[in-house]
């Protein structure tokens, strides 16, 4: 069935409010849109823990730094619309932009700590742009559960702290990245790459491997990020912005991988920038 496609917050309150009185319990999937297999695979797990589904697109103008990557940022809600079919979710709620921000809007949600480094470092502002959003997403759906990807895991770490330290109802559940066969995470950004700069976007799936498995042999990291980043530049890739080894429970970095770890890389390929994380 054809889930409807709601562009006002009273519409969509309309259908929680009655969804909550029967007791049903609401999975949200907030998105930018331009859906792939990461993205639906969140819709699945939506689907599999929760009674009722929300599928929110919505380009956040306000957690892009750069206003090259807002005005790119590919727009494909008809095909969003259809990938969503076979789903069956119960509403899609592409906001319109004075619902996320009406005249006069003033409010910033920022997480101090873990928004310092990394993609905080490279994009300022970007996790203030989407702890804000995210946080009106979660009120104005109601839900009960909200399904983000271990694709952008520091962003999974700065909504779970948001959502806790404001007591919004909610559990943020993380789900594994979706990769294609070569690796390559999948991101709504691949659509940028020419067939070339996807060959050299594929490689650095292989590279973050071999480095990772010279951490679980107990080796030191700035000597492998070295040799890594070498690796990728040799690839191809144009631009290296971080390699990093930190904790997976804290994000402090860490020199090896004494405790369970996560390997964060981002870089640029063909003028796309590229993030991609795995454990360690
Ligand atoms: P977007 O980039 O559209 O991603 C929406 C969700 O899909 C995020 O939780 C992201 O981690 C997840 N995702 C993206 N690629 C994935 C992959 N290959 N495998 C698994 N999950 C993947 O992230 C955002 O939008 C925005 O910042 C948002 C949270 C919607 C706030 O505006």
């Amino acid at each position: 069935m054809t889930a409807p496609i709601l562009r006002r917050l009273d519409d969509l309150r309309a259908l929680t409010t009655s969804w909550r009185s029967r007791g049903e319990v609401i999975g949200v999937v907030p998105t930018m849109g331009a859906l792939h297999q990461g993205h639906l695979s969140l819709v699945e797990a939506a689907k599999a823990g929760c009674d009722r589904v929300i599928v929110t697109i919505f380009v956040n103008p306000k957690q892009f730094n750069n206003p090259e990557d807002l005005a790119k940022y590919p727009r494909t809600e008809n095909e969003d619309a259809q990938k969503l079919l076979p789903f069956d979710v119960d509403a899609i709620y592409v906001p319109d932009p004075e619902e996320i921000y009406p005249q006069g809007f003033a409010t910033t949600v920022s997480v101090a700590g873990l928004t310092d480094v990394m993609e905080g470092e490279f994009r300022p502002g970007h996790f203030d742009g989407v702890a804000t959003v995210v946080a009106k997403l979660f009120l104005q759906t109601q839900a009960d559960r909200a399904f983000f990807g271990e694709k952008d895991f520091q962003q999974l770490m700065v909504v779970r702290r948001m959502a806790r330290d404001l007591d919004i109802p909610i559990q943020v559940v993380g789900c594994p990245t979706i990769r294609e066969p070569s690796g390559l995470a999948m991101s709504s950004r691949n659509l940028r790459l020419s067939p070339q700069g996807l060959q050299v976007a594929a490689q650095k799936h292989r590279i973050m491997n071999d480095l990772a498995r010279a951490l679980q042999g107990g080796a030191a990291f700035d000597p492998l990020a070295a040799s890594a980043r070498t690796a990728l530049l040799a690839a191809g890739f144009a631009q290296v912005e971080y390699i990093q080894l930190r904790c997976a429970e804290t994000l402090d970095p860490l020199s090896r991988a004494d405790k369970p770890a996560r390997l964060f890389v981002a870089a640029w390929a063909d003028g796309v920038r590229l993030i991609d994380n795995i454990p360690v």
